[in-house]
């Protein structure tokens, strides 16, 4: 070979060297890095659209749709706490299976093509029982949360680790070819530090070197947290982040918990959140220069078992969100957001790149224009008038905007979408029952009296000290001597029983008749019993059943809150006045005695004798009750209807559903709430006298053709045969739309060139799979007023509305009409804005 040649051949190979160098380089090594605007993936600065699913608040069979309908619904990103009690319930002992296989959940991201934010914490807050701490970290001799602790360090360290470990060796971080883009340590601590000052300072820079030094490739967040170290992001949470920025130049602007809605407790009503203010306050946030943005909740799910935090939370971790509880969309959320994530999509070069100009179009008018060097545009026009449209002039046009909202311009002249013109259908949902009721077995088990050979000790104890919550359910019982001569034995002036309890509720028993019923709320968990109790001469057995019902998840040392009967218990009345019962003997029982059975499960229930028939118990408290039934023959998901009972637990073939409380009614005020203007958890509210939950979602796939074991605890009296089993499915499916209202399709040929007409928009009514359109409830092409399930005509209307849905959608799943006069038989009223109500019955 000459030497020209071998010259060659050593420079080809140095090349193909370097090409696969370069090719390992991006492919393996492609690393998540940020600047000012934004988080730049594999060299590009990205807009990136997040959505919060928690993986323990819905099934493994649940997954693949959810994570589906979050791509389809415009999401680049899923945003997940990690559960550390999830996944650590004793000390040493991990779980990562079924609900909690965080690995599948990654997998299956990445499979759908979306990235993962990682929210490590390991405190998450998000009402979930001890917002994830596991309740044996509490017991760690010289533990304390939160803060510059060696033992709470020690232990937060080995659990975050284990985790990144974890995902290094699945290989699940961007920089190893895996979905994770992005990481959280710590959650809202900023709120902390201003309460704890110094130690909690120290911890901040402790918990953010840990982090960083974990070395995973992907830039680390803290929420809520204005002096995140560098180099991590300190990033927004709340319900508009369009006012913060981030606390160095170089940090891109962050928005990790846009609220969707919000949660429910027990006792209070159910809030949502209008779609129009949702969408508003996301494109405020992207106008001015944010570049991520996570819905939290994008699905909320369902705090099966005993997760939910609070206390007080509800079994329902719905949050308005744009998939609901269930797995299914709610519209208009879901759709009008799908539609934002397009028209803001379709600006990104210019948000990525632009540099803005901020123009004044009137008082409460502005324009933000993003202009890149390419000779790009993209504009968004506002108006923050909570009352009146605005006519402004930009460009050489002129623009509409309607009150509270904001219009995306993505190439600085045509509208594609304006965030309060909903162009997508909502749907109301009905919960179908498809069971007469259960053929129910009963058995009642006894409250627990004072033994003097079982746990007993002088004086009144803390509640989680003894059951580590190991179950919701602390027995405390004492017995109280009477002497025949007490007057009120004569009288008929029974004594007062009072009791004082740190939380969450209690009931009494008298020699185990059910004598009081007292509970707290989420805002005071703390409750006072005063109850005139029936004794009699000699001996009486006292028995307080004490419940948690959840526990706290958020404020400084939550670990330090108690709960239970912690005192003074008095009797008064008696001939000497009062007497204390709160320093004699007591004896205590964790759990109930169906628990230590466990009649929840298979094996467990047939440890007792069931009653049927007649005998089954009604309105009796301390009852269990099981039935076995089919699973009926319908694709939709499927609920308990459980309104005609008190306060419980339910489980269906072992695995737990929750904890109902229907007869908790929502107490606040419920009223028609408008969109426009500045939203906030107490704004927008339903089910106001109520129970502040009926329906309890039981996932498909803890269920089997036949067999299917359910059982119930009810603490304090129920009617069980009023539970029913309902499917959830869509009852109508409505369109609310203005003529000439922005939509992609125009804009696309408004943009690329095409000179006539805009089209007019399409109404598009689906039901869902398997339903068809049996009637039009209502239709009016003109002015018509109200909301879907409520129209009603206005001055002007259409003759032929009707006439247009009737002959295109009866008998059809889905159809679409397109908003023009003509289809309705001409212009009812020219030289009006007019728009287009109907409602159509799915069944
Ligand atoms: C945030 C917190 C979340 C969740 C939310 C309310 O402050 O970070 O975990 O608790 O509030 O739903």
């Amino acid at each position: 070979m000459s030497s020209r040649s071998v010259m060659w051949n050593m420079l080809r190979n140095t090349s193909l060297c370097l090409v696969f160098m370069f090719l390992w380089f991006f492919s393996v090594k492609a690393t998540v890095s940020y600047d000012s605007k934004a988080i730049i993936i594999n060299g590009e600065r990205r807009i990136l659209i997040s959505g919060s699913i928690h993986y323990p608040r819905s099934t493994p069979e649940m997954w693949p749709d959810l994570i589906q309908k979050a791509k389809d619904g415009g999401l680049d990103v899923i945003q997940t706490y990690v559960f550390w009690n999830g996944h650590e319930p004793s000390q040493g002992k991990f779980y990562f299976e079924g609900r909690y296989d965080l690995v599948q959940f990654i997998k299956l991201v990445k499979e759908a093509g979306l990235y993962v934010h990682l929210r490590i914490g390991p405190y998450v807050c998000a009402e979930w029982n001890f917002g994830g701490f596991p309740v044996w970290l509490k017991y760690i001799p010289g533990i304390s949360f939160r803060t510059d602790n060696e033992p709470f360090k020690a232990a937060m360290e080995t659990f975050t680790k284990k985790i990144v470990q974890m995902m290094k060796t699945e290989e699940l971080f961007e920089s190893q070819g895996g979905p994770i883009i992005l990481a959280q340590i710590e959650n809202e601590y900023g709120p902390m530090e201003y309460e704890l000052g110094a130690p909690a300072r120290a911890y901040t820079e402790y918990a953010a070197k840990m982090a960083v030094g974990l070395g995973t490739g992907v830039p680390w967040i803290m929420c809520k947290q204005d002096d995140a170290p560098d180099p991590i992001i300190n990033t927004c949470n709340g319900f508009y982040c369009d006012w913060f920025s981030p606390n160095k130049a170089y940090k891109p602007k962050m928005w990790t918990e846009a609220w969707t809605g919000w949660f429910t407790e027990f006792g209070g009503p159910v809030p949502y959140r209008p779609a129009e203010d949702l969408a508003f306050s996301v494109a405020k946030f992207i106008q001015t220069g944010g570049s991520f943005i996570n819905y939290y909740m994008y699905h909320g799910g369902t705090n099966f078992g005993r997760t939910a935090g609070g206390p007080f939370i509800a079994t329902s971790y719905d949050y308005d969100a744009p998939i609901d509880e269930y797995g299914l969309l709610r519209q208009p959320k879901w759709g009008h957001l799908r539609d934002l994530h397009r028209a803001i999509k379709l600006c990104e070069p210019a948000l990525v790149s632009g540099e803005q100009t901020v123009l004044s179009l009137g008082n409460n008018q502005e324009a933000r224009v993003f202009k890149y060097k390419s000779g790009g545009c993209a504009a968004f026009l506002a108006n923050y008038n909570s009352e009146s449209f605005a006519k402004v002039a930009f460009g050489d046009m002129h623009y509409n905007l309607p009150p509270w909202s904001i219009s995306i311009l993505p190439d600085c002249k045509n509208t594609v979408f304006n965030t309060a013109r909903v162009g997508s259908q909502k749907s109301q949902m009905k919960m179908v029952p498809l069971t007469e009721g259960f053929s129910w077995k009963s058995y009642n088990e006894e409250p627990v009296s004072y033994d003097d050979n079982s746990n007993t000790v002088i004086g009144l104890l803390e509640q989680l000290n003894i059951t580590r919550d190991a179950s919701d359910y602390l027995w405390y019982s004492t017995d109280v001597n009477i002497e025949p001569d007490e007057a009120f034995l004569k009288n008929g002036q029974y004594p007062v029983l009072t009791v004082l309890s740190a939380g969450h509720a209690l009931h009494v028993f008298i020699n185990g008749q059910l004598s009081g019923t007292v509970y707290g709320s989420l805002e005071n968990p703390k409750l006072t019993l005063n109850s005139n109790v029936k004794l009699i001469a000699g001996i009486n057995k006292i028995s307080l059943l004490s419940i948690a019902v959840g526990l706290p998840n958020i404020g400084p040392h939550f670990e330090t809150w108690n709960a239970g009967v912690l005192g003074p218990v008095m009797l008064s009345g008696l001939n000497e006045g009062r007497r204390d019962l709160s320093w004699q003997k007591w004896s205590y029982k964790v759990g109930l005695e169906g628990e230590v059975l466990s009649l929840h499960s298979l094996s467990g229930s047939s440890s007792v004798e069931w009653v049927e028939g007649s005998l089954v118990a009604q309105k009796q408290p301390l009852t269990w009750y099981k039935t076995v039934f089919s699973l009926p023959d319908v694709d939709n998901p499927l609920a308990l209807d459980m309104g005609s009972m008190g306060k419980g637990q339910i489980w269906i073939n072992g695995h737990s559903i929750g904890r109902y409380w229907p007869a908790y009614k929502a107490s606040g005020t419920c009223g028609n709430c408008s969109y426009t203007g500045t939203y906030h958890e107490k704004k927008c509210l339903r089910n106001c006298g109520d129970a502040s939950q009926r329906w309890y979602h039981i996932p498909r796939s803890w269920l089997n053709p036949s067999g299917n074991l359910l059982v119930i605890f009810e603490e304090w009296g129920g009617e069980p045969n009023g539970i029913s089993l309902v499917s959830r499915t869509v009852e109508s499916v409505c369109a609310d739309i203005f003529e000439w209202q922005p939509t992609l399709l125009n804009y696309q040929r408004q943009a690329s060139g095409v000179i006539d007409r805009p089209v007019r928009p399409k109404a598009h009514l689906k039901c869902s799979p398997g339903q068809k359109i049996s009637s039009i409830k209502f239709a009016s092409f003109g002015t018509p007023q109200g909301v879907c399930g409520s129209f009603v005509e206005g001055s002007c209307h259409a003759h032929k509305s009707y006439d247009a849905f009737e002959k295109r959608c009866i008998g059809l799943e889905a159809c679409s009409v397109s908003i023009a006069p003509e289809v309705f038989g001409g212009d009812p009223c020219r030289n009006i804005l007019k728009k287009l109500s109907v409602e159509a019955i799915c069944s």
